[in-house]
């Protein structure tokens, strides 16, 4: 039994917020912003829009392009970095909204930017052993509301946008298309250097109502150690990846890399010797929606033509924990 994708789908809400909107909330430059990371607008939620609602939205677009109802789904699993609520999960939520007659097991993981890829990981093991026959991925991102959108929190506030991605995975006898292989990493030596920390668990009490919440409830980045691990970590990916299944660089058609930096991309393609044309961003006018990055990147791919069925691609991505990850696919 192989996985082969079937569909996917996406969601950015419709508020745009350029680098020139920034520069009225902070102290930086459109010029800055595009040069160091290639971001030229973002998608932020207004009121009303949640975590939950641009996962329908995602989810619905790939069931309506399979011809699928939710109940043809045999399994969710959904993930984001902050969640609606802190518990339950996202994706039981996403079960109730879907409208499912029938209950299905809704797991929700946390990988950050590489979560995507994990979820592959997964739902591909599974399929391969027979445990379900179809299943929902989703990642759906909300960062506007956690940022810092004064000075002090500009070298991560500009990087980040709201978005959700969707792919359905099915089980395939077809020796052609499907997943080839997936590898998947995690070193948690420098978890704190791209992490938002609070609330947490660990306060006493967790919430207080006398205590201003501190600069600790934003997100915070080392940029330039994030940088550098993530060319390094995915090129060598890329390489295990191609290594293990005696595939040379020069034979992949297509790569959808995560969104964080258009320097990044560059430097990691240019590693590998694959033509900077062999790939799409979404980053210039989405920023980094981290998990969402790759179905939205490759949703757009598809619908742009520059990807067809028979090509072979890769996905890669790098994120916080840290994270990182490929995968390799005849699509
Ligand atoms: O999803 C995975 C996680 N994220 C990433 O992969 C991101 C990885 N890191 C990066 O993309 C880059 O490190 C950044 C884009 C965040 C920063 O680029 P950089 O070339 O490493 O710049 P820097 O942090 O060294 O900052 C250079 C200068 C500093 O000023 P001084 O100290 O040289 O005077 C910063 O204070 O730029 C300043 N700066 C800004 N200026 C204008 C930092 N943020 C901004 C800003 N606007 N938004």
């Amino acid at each position: 039994m192989k996985t082969r994708i079937l569909t996917t789908g996406m969601y950015v809400p419709p508020k745009v917020v350029t680098n020139q909107d920034l520069e009225k909330l902070m102290d930086t430059s459109d010029e800055w912003i595009q040069q160091r990371s290639g971001i030229k607008e973002r998608r932020w939620i207004q009121p009303g829009e949640t975590t939950l609602s641009m996962a329908t939205a995602a989810a619905k677009q790939a069931l309506e392009r399979a011809n699928l109802k939710a109940d043809d789904i045999d399994m969710i699993i959904f993930g984001c970095l902050v969640s609606d609520y802190i518990f339950p999960g996202t994706g039981c939520l996403l079960q109730r909204e879907l409208g499912f007659t029938r209950t299905i097991p809704a797991l929700d993981i946390r990988n950050q930017c590489s979560g995507f890829l994990y979820a592959l990981k997964v739902a591909d093991a599974l399929i391969q052993a027979k445990q379900y026959k179809r299943i929902l991925i989703v990642a759906s991102e909300i960062h506007s509301t956690t940022l810092d959108l004064s000075t002090k929190g500009r070298d991560i506030s500009v990087l980040f946008g709201d978005g959700a991605g969707a792919m359905i995975v099915e089980a395939c006898q077809d020796n052609e298309n499907h997943i080839i292989d997936t590898v998947i990493h995690s070193d948690g030596q420098h978890a704190e250097c791209l992490s938002l920390q609070k609330p947490s668990a660990n306060d006493f009490p967790r919430i207080n109502p006398n205590t201003a919440p501190g600069d600790s409830i934003f997100p915070h980045m080392d940029g330039k150690l994030v940088f550098k691990n993530a060319v390094t970590r995915m090129n060598e990916v890329m390489i295990e990846l191609l290594e293990r299944n005696k595939i040379n660089a020069g034979d992949i058609d297509f790569v959808v890399a995560h969104q964080a930096n258009m320097r990044i991309n560059q430097m990691v393609l240019k590693g590998l010797e694959i033509p900077f044309e062999k790939t799409h961003h979404t980053l210039d006018r989405y920023g980094n929606t981290t998990m969402a990055t790759i179905p939205i990147t490759f949703d757009e791919a598809l619908l742009e033509g520059k990807v067809k069925r028979g090509d072979l691609i890769a996905f890669v991505a790098f994120g916080a924990g840290f994270t990182w990850g490929a995968s390799l696919i005849r699509y």
